[in-house]
């Protein structure tokens, strides 16, 4: 906990030198858990970073339909990855990949 606790002070000064959008610590475990539980139902995660904004956009307007997500939980996600963009937290692994 103290070692998580840390990690997410580095990650938030980091966000606050970025000048990425923040995100409190329940909304990115909220986040995380979106992608994990929903996106990687039906196959691997993939990186905002492999795509242009543009084609990364077209897929999430596709992926939150499939995924029947939530308004609010498509807007969490989107800034989740944006802020996976900028580097400011690091990509996901699918669990057990
Ligand atoms: C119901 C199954 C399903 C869910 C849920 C889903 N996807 Fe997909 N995804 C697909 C399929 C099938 C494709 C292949 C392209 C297509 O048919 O649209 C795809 C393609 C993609 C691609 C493009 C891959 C390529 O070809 O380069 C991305 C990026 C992507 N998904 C991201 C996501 C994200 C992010 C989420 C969560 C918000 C998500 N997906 C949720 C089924 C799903």
């Amino acid at each position: 906990m103290r070692l998580a606790l840390t990690v997410f002070a580095a990650l938030a000064g980091f966000v606050w030198t970025a000048e990425a959008e923040d995100l409190s610590p329940a909304e990115l475990t909220a986040a995380r858990k979106l992608n994990v539980t929903k996106c990687a139902k039906c196959h691997k995660l993939y990186q905002p970073n492999d795509y242009s904004v543009p084609d990364w956009d077209t897929w999430m307007v596709k992926m939150a339909k499939k995924s029947k997500l939530k308004v609010e939980q498509t807007s969490l996600l989107n800034r989740y990855f944006d802020l996976q963009r900028a580097g400011a937290v690091p990509a996901e692994k699918k669990p057990g990949k």
